[in-house]
C-alpha cells in the first residue's frame, strides 16, 4: 500500500484476534517467526537492526540490548506498536517504534547491520521497497525475509477459531514465489545467500531467505 491507497485492512485487525490466530497451536506462525528472528540474532548479534512489519514485537524478546544497541520496528498499525512498546520494556532507549507505511517510510542510509521482514511481502510491493532496503544496509549488512508458500489445502488465511476476523486480509494477500523474490532482490544489489524451508503445524510452509549487501 502507499499513501494514495485507501486504508490498509491491517488497520481493522484487532491485535488480540491477530495474535490468537497467528499463535494458535494449529497455525503456529508466531512461534515459527519468533524462532527465525532468534536464530538470526544468536548467530549474528547485529549492532543495529530494523524489523519491517514488526506487528506487536514478536521475536523482540530475543534481542540482547548489550549486543544490539539500535533497533527500529516499523509497522502501519499504531495499536500493534503500542502493545510492542509495553511488552518490551527491556528495550527502552534501544528501540524506536516507527509508525509508517512501508510504501513511503524512509530510514537513514547505510545504517543497519541487519534488516528483517517476516510475512510482510505478501502485503507490500517488493519491487518498490527492495531498492530502499539495500540503501539502508551497511556494506556487508544482511537482509532476511520470510515468505509464505501458497497451500493447496488451506486458503490464504489459515484455519483457526479467530480466522474469520482476519478474512479481510485474504483480499490483499499476494504470494510471491521465492525465485521471483530473489530476482527482484538481486536487481536491487542484494545478493542471495541461502534459503531454508520451515514447515508449520497445519502443513503450510514458510521460506526464509537471506541476502547480503556487498558494495
Ligand atoms: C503477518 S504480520 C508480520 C508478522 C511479524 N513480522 C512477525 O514476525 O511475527 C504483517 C505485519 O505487517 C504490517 N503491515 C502490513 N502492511 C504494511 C505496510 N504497508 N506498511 C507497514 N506495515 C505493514 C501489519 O500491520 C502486520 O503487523
Amino acid at each position: 500500500m502507499d499513501d494514495s491507497d485507501e486504508k490498509s485492512p491491517w488497520l481493522t485487525i484487532d491485535a488480540k484476534d491477530y495474535e490468537a490466530h497467528m499463535g494458535h497451536p494449529s497455525v503456529g506462525q508466531l512461534q515459527a517467526l519468533s524462532g527465525v528472528l532468534r536464530a538470526i540474532l544468536e548467530r549474528d548479534r547485529p549492532s543495529s537492526l530494523t524489523v519491517l512489519g514488526c506487528a506487536t514485537g514478536n521475536g523482540f524478546e530475543h534481542i540482547d540490548p548489550s549486543a544490539t544497541t539500535k533497533v527500529v520496528g516499523v509497522d502501519i498499525n499504531p495499536d500493534y506498536l503500542t502493545i510492542a512498546n509495553k511488552r518490551h520494556e527491556h528495550l527502552q532507549g534501544v528501540v524506536t517504534w516507527m509508525l509508517g507505511d512501508l510504501g513511503s517510510v524512509e530510514l537513514p542510509q547505510r545504517t543497519f547491520d541487519h534488516i528483517h521482514a517476516g510475512l510482510i511481502f505478501e502485503y507490500v510491493d517488493a519491487s518498490a521497497i527492495l531498492p530502499k532496503i539495500a540503501t539502508w544496509l551497511v556494506r556487508g549488512g544482511r537482509f532476511s525475509v520470510v515468505l509464505q508458500h501458497p497451500s493447496e489445502k488451506l486458503g490464504a488465511v489459515s484455519t483457526s477459531p479467530a480466522a474469520e476476523r482476519l478474512k479481510v486480509l485474504g483480499l490483499i494477500l499476494r504470494h510471491i514465489a521465492p525465485s521471483r523474490f530473489i530476482q527482484a532482490a538481486q536487481a536491487s544489489r542484494l545478493h542471495w545467500l541461502n534459503s531454508e524451508r520451515v514447515e508449520l503445524p497445519d502443513s503450510k510452509k514458510l521460506e526464509v531467505l537471506e541476502f547480503v549487501r556487498k558494495d
